[in-house]
């Protein structure tokens, strides 16, 4: 297949995995750092990493086999990106969807992530707006084709599993745009003693261990995509 576009790649960590699959594969993003971090670990020739945005796709028209999009549909005017995912794709083409939403977490088999779940519960004021696509899996996007499919998470066919060190754990929500978002509603220390808070509780439930314990933590991913009909 000829050409592929990961949009939202961010700075390309599931951007490259499709190399080997389409003679092209082009990064689109808008955010100039994000491409420009992009571009300098790139290391695959049919790879490229360009600026622009979701809803003003660069291409011609029905000139894509295959859009992907990981954890950033939801950042998106989706009905402006469809219109454009429409135009762009060949017949037969595909647009797919895939994200995660927070990471199931355990030490030895002890399920800790009601704790994250509280601590998820009360920034909601924050998220909502913005990824309640994710919680929702994606499930309450409009179908952009008939011809589709779905993978939920809890199904777990599409799930990485990780062992992380408390620390390396916690700076995983500290890093992430839900936290960025507390930090400007309830202030940095009101969000930073939430989260170390959390860091505690998961300490006691392991029972005092030190933050260089390692959990096993299990990104549950979904999916949906489409296909374009070839007639
Ligand atoms: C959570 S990151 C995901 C990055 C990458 N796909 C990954 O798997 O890690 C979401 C990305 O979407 C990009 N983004 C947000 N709005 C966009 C838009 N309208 N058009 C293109 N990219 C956009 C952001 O700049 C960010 O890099």
């Amino acid at each position: 297949m000829k050409l592929c576009v990961d949009v939202g790649c961010g700075s390309g960590q599931n951007t490259a995995h499709l190399a080997d699959y389409f003679q092209q594969v082009i990064g689109l993003d808008i955010s100039p750092h994000q491409v420009a971090v992009a571009q300098t670990k790139n290391t695959v020739a049919n790879v490229v990493y360009k600026e622009g945005s979701a809803d003003s796709l660069p291409f011609e028209d029905a000139s894509v086999d295959l859009i992907t999009c990981c954890t950033a549909l939801h950042w998106f005017n989706i009905e402006a990106f469809f219109a454009e995912a429409r135009r762009v794709l060949r017949p037969g083409g595909v647009l797919a969807c895939y994200a995660y939403w927070y990471p199931k977490t355990f030490y030895n088999d002890k399920d800790l992530t009601y704790i994250i779940d509280e601590l998820w519960d009360s920034w909601k004021e924050v998220w909502f707006q913005t990824h309640h696509h994710l919680q929702s899996e994606y499930t309450e996007v409009p179908d952009l084709y008939q011809e589709q499919v779905t993978i939920r998470r809890a199904e777990g066919k599409f799930q990485v599993e990780k062992e992380e060190t408390v620390d390396t754990y916690m700076d995983f929500y500290l890093s992430c745009a839900v936290c960025q978002k507390a930090r400007d509603k309830y202030g940095h220390q009101h969000t930073d003693q939430v989260l170390n808070s959390a860091k505690q509780r998961i300490l006691d439930a392991m029972g005092n261990k030190n933050e260089q314990q390692k959990l096993r933590v299990q990104y549950r991913y979904f999916l949906r995509m489409w296909r374009k009909p070839t007639c």
